[in-house]
């Protein structure tokens, strides 16, 4: 079906469905059953399942489906539709290949805009092809200037009503919920007084603390890295999000402990979370989990309901969602046969919307102006190569400093390292050591940065700046300081995004409109740019996979061991600054 021929379908009468979907094999996620029936669907929804097909119209839009498998609209129950593609790029590659429900991370579009802002955003997002629901962050993963007041207990209470927000999710700092928190106590008790999920985000929480962590509320998790902590969640009677992604790729690990068990398989779901887009385009989306479950042994029936019923379930939206049965919403995903799970042809919301692996129309797109206008002032200021010397104040020329070097072990964790440098003019000398780069973190308004040393990145970069972040300010790297502040004038002119320079020219681009966080580009353009800085950046010495994950984790404040933000070089575990930072002076 063309687009133009989807657009001039007429509207039959008040009690003929609009489409009939003839003679297909329909998966039947309640029964576990393959039963061979005709699916009728009227407006949003669906309207008979069986052998009937009698009761259609003329005007009926009738689709011989025979020796095809129906199955439900596929659900990705946490993903971050934010790393450099935005949520309709995202959204459109995943409607593509059958997944219809997205539930999706509010952190940056609720920073970027507030909680009016926000509101509004999700009315327009809820028009959209498929379903875009909503998890709500407590806290910033970073310290935010007047982060107090946006995550205000009032403000939060006025989201968490908001029907479109699902849960609240990623609750990243869980050492709170073993101290107790009072205001995250009082919100995961609202959640569940309003119906709402709350999902965990238990990285590395042993099973005593597990205890604890769901004494506290908290219902599900998608940070199991082996088979013994899913199982040892499961026991603890959590949801486990089994995750496959671009920084992690555990699915064939996790599935070890659950595939002997199907029981234990109706609490399972599987998400992508915030895979990068090439790992996207190159391995696809849930339909490439529902692929690797099955190629593990895991029943056809029980892979498909990780990614239909269980989620539906899990969010309460089991009468609308996850299965094909009369009342539901009209999400089908149409296939060959059920051993592949990327779909021939799409229905959502009750309309064709991809057929062979195309959209029949492009998601429209916001008004992006109207959600992420930059903050005032915000290009007016130019860096100089002095903001990234270290100042040091009260040491001899020539007398050892000690400072707490960010060696970087792997794409994301890091570890303190003590190294001794020469003080020269008031000034820490990097001059003699190999391996080394200044680091910043700096406002992207040009008033406060803070400094450091960070060792393992590349050592033949000479200026790289970002503000592909979740503090939504400016990461600068490099080794030459007139490059560094070139790098980060590149990116303050451009209106957000990631500029390398080398020898005064700009030698990597990549302009991130949408809150310094986002491309307008699709999916696979933007794949291509970080191809494009991956390649760059290997060339210069970048030892690991995902240079987009090491910028975004650099100012976080709950992975080990040591980070850099507005309040300086921190000591997670200790949270304690190592070196702070300092505002800079007016111009
Ligand atoms: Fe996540």
């Amino acid at each position: 079906m063309t687009r133009q021929q989807e657009r001039q379908r007429p509207k039959p009468r008040d009690r003929e469905p609009e489409l009939l979907l003839e003679g297909g094999k329909v998966l039947n996620v309640y029964s576990g059953e393959l039963l061979e029936s005709n699916v009728a669907v009227k407006g949003e929804r669906i309207w008979y399942v069986g052998p009937r097909s009698d009761s259609i119209g003329q005007k009926t839009l009738r689709l011989d489906v025979s020796q095809k498998m129906l199955v439900p609209g596929y659900v990705e129950p946490h993903c971050h539709p934010w790393n450099v593609y935005n949520p309709v790029s995202l959204g459109e590659e995943f409607c593509r290949r059958g997944t219809t429900t997205l539930v999706c991370d509010n952190l940056i579009f609720y920073m970027m805009m507030g909680v009016e802002g926000f509101e509004a955003f999700m009315a327009a997002f809820s028009k959209m092809p498929v379903k875009f629901f909503w998890f709500m962050r407590l806290v910033p993963q970073t310290p935010l200037e007047q982060e107090d007041i946006l995550f205000s207990a009032a403000n939060l209470k006025r989201l968490l009503r908001n029907p479109l927000i699902l849960s609240i999710g990623e609750i990243t700092r869980w050492q709170e919920l073993i101290k107790g928190n009072p205001k995250i106590e009082k919100m995961i008790r609202m959640a569940r007084k309003l119906g709402k999920r709350v999902d965990g985000h238990t990285a590395g929480a042993k099973y005593e603390n597990l205890s604890v962590i769901s004494r506290a509320g908290v219902e599900s998790c998608h940070e199991s890295i082996t088979a013994e902590e899913v199982l040892e969640r499961l026991r603890l009677g959590y949801h486990v999000l089994l995750r496959e992604s671009s920084l992690r790729q555990d699915l064939r690990t996790l599935l070890k402990g659950v595939r002997e068990n199907p029981l234990s398989l109706r609490r399972v779901m599987l998400t992508t979370d915030g895979s990068s887009p090439a790992f996207h385009v190159a391995s696809g989306m849930t339909d490439h989990l529902v692929r690797t479950a099955m190629e593990e042994g895991i029943d056809a029936v029980e892979a498909y309901r990780m990614v239909t019923l269980n989620p539906a379930v899990y969010f309460g939206l089991e009468d609308r969602l996850g299965g094909i049965a009369p009342g539901r919403d009209a999400d089908i995903v149409v296939l060959k046969n059920l051993h592949d799970p990327t779909p021939e042809l799409v229905i959502s919301k009750g309309r064709i919307v991809s057929e062979k692996g195309a959209l029949l129309s492009p998601f429209p797109e916001p008004d992006w102006n109207r959600f992420s206008s930059a903050p005032e002032g915000e290009r007016k200021w130019r860096a100089t190569r002095d903001f990234f010397e270290i100042p040091v104040k009260g040491m001899a020329e020539g007398q050892k400093l000690s400072f707490p070097v960010i060696s970087l072990i792997s794409t994301v964790i890091t570890r303190i390292k003590r190294v001794e440098f020469p003080v020269r003019g008031g000034l820490v000398d990097l001059s003699a050591g190999d391996g080394f780069c200044r680091v910043a973190a700096m406002s992207r308004r040009g008033r406060w940065i803070a400094n450091g040393i960070l060792e393992g990145y590349a050592d033949r970069i000479e200026g790289i700046a970002s503000t592909f972040n979740t503090a939504l300010e400016i990461i600068v790297i490099g080794r030459d300081l007139s490059a560094m502040a070139s790098a980060v004038n590149r990116v303050v002119r451009m209106g957000g995004g990631i500029a390398a320079i080398e020898k005064g020219e700009t030698v990597f681009e990549f302009p991130l409109p949408i809150g310094g966080m986002m491309s307008e580009l699709s999916l696979k353009e933007v794949a291509e740019k970080e191809s494009a800085l991956k390649e760059f950046l290997s060339s210069r010495g970048y030892p690991f996979h995902d240079p987009l994950y090491t910028f975004i984790f650099l100012p976080n404040d709950f992975l080990p061991e040591v980070r850099i933000n507005r309040r300086g070089v921190v000591d997670i575990k200790k949270d304690a600054v190592l070196w702070p930072a300092r505002r800079l002076p007016k111009r």
